[in-house]
């Protein structure tokens, strides 16, 4: 039954963020613009599988090793790209109110565990630069 809601959900979701029609009456999630101009997969197909995309990822490389550039879902990929910043340009974590992944979840009644052991924020030495291009 449960799995029967968040699927309902799910598609009101997409229908709404199809685009067509949202209007000022419904409230959509709101979260911070991604860098770049296109996701690791089409954006639709991001919506409905991403939690599978990592998933399978986590999979690849804990038990096959699969790192780096080779690793396409990696999660820290997604918060390089995701996460927003606040006045100062700091990174604000990618699980607190209004941002990305917690907005959406939040919206849609999903709650993960997954940031208890995964970083929130860009490693400030990783791929945030080769993404942004910033120096
Ligand atoms: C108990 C701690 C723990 C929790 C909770 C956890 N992970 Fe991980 N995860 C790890 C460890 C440890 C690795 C191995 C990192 C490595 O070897 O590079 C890993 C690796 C990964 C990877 C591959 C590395 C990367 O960044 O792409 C992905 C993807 C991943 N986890 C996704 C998830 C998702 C999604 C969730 C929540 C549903 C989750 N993990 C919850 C500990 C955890
Ligand atoms: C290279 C930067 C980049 C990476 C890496 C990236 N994304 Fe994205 N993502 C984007 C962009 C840009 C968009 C918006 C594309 C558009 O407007 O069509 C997007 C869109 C999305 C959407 C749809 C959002 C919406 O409003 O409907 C989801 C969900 C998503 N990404 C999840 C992820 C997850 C999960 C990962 C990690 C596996 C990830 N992204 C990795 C840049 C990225
Ligand atoms: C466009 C909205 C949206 C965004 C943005 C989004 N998610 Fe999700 N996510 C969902 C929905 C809806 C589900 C539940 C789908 C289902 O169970 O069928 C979900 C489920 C998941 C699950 C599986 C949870 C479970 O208990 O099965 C994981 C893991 C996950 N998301 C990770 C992420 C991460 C990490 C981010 C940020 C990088 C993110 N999501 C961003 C909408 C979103």
């Amino acid at each position: 039954m449960k799995a029967v809601l968040i699927q309902l959900l799910l598609v009101g979701l997409m229908l709404m963020m199809g685009g067509a029609v949202a209007s000022d009456r419904v409230s959509l999630p709101k979260y911070p613009q991604p860098v770049g101009d296109q996701c690791v997969e089409p954006t639709d197909i991001m919506r409905r599988e991403h939690m599978n995309f990592i998933t399978h990822q986590r999979d690849e490389t804990v038990y096959k090793g699969i790192r780096g550039i080779a690793a396409r879902h990696s999660l820290k990929d997604c918060i390089d790209c995701h996460v927003g910043y606040d006045a100062q340009g700091r990174a604000v974590p990618i699980n607190s109110e209004g941002q990305f992944c917690e907005s959406c979840h939040n919206y849609t009644a999903v709650s993960i565990d997954c940031f208890g052991c995964h970083r929130t924020t860009p490693d400030e030495v990783s791929k945030v630069r080769q993404f942004t291009g910033k120096p």
